[in-house]
């Protein structure tokens, strides 16, 4: 099982920024724990603080991956390109929030790249991903 994680823009910054949303462990540090529970699946990584970016990660990704677990950080509130690029493909993309986007400022409880994805897991810390990755599993 090849699994792409892809994170938005400022997710480079979790284990510092805004630590009682976010945690205080890095994200190369959850990386690595990740690696090592999943140590069956082949798990790349790929950040970058721009919507283009972003845009064609998700268009290389097709084909090459069984899945895609994105973080599109603030863009999940605002970007129809990524949402068009995630539509757009055939590889399933579980959507995952750190934080419990419903459960804080109102900008965020709406989300334009939900609708397209198989599922979204938000509001476990950084262990959303894991459960992300589980739902590949069956
Ligand atoms: C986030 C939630 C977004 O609203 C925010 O802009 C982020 C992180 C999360 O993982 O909780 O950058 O995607």
């Amino acid at each position: 099982m090849r699994l792409h994680i892809i994170n938005g823009p400022n997710l480079n910054n979790i284990g510092r920024r805004e630590p009682n949303i976010y945690g205080n462990i890095s994200f190369s540090d959850y990386l690595h724990e990740l690696k090592n529970i999943f140590d069956k699946f082949e798990i790349s990584y790929s950040n970058s603080h721009f919507e283009s970016d972003l845009v064609d990660l998700i268009h290389q990704s097709d084909g090459k991956f069984d899945g895609i677990i994105l973080n599109a950080g603030a863009y999940s509130h605002t970007s129809v390109a990524i949402r068009d690029a995630v539509a757009a493909i055939k590889v399933p993309v579980v959507l995952v929030h750190i934080s419990n986007v419903y459960a804080r400022e109102p900008f965020r409880n709406r989300n334009m790249i939900a609708p397209v994805c198989e599922g979204i897991i938000t509001g476990f810390g950084l262990k959303s991903y894991e459960i992300a990755i589980k739902s590949f599993v069956e």
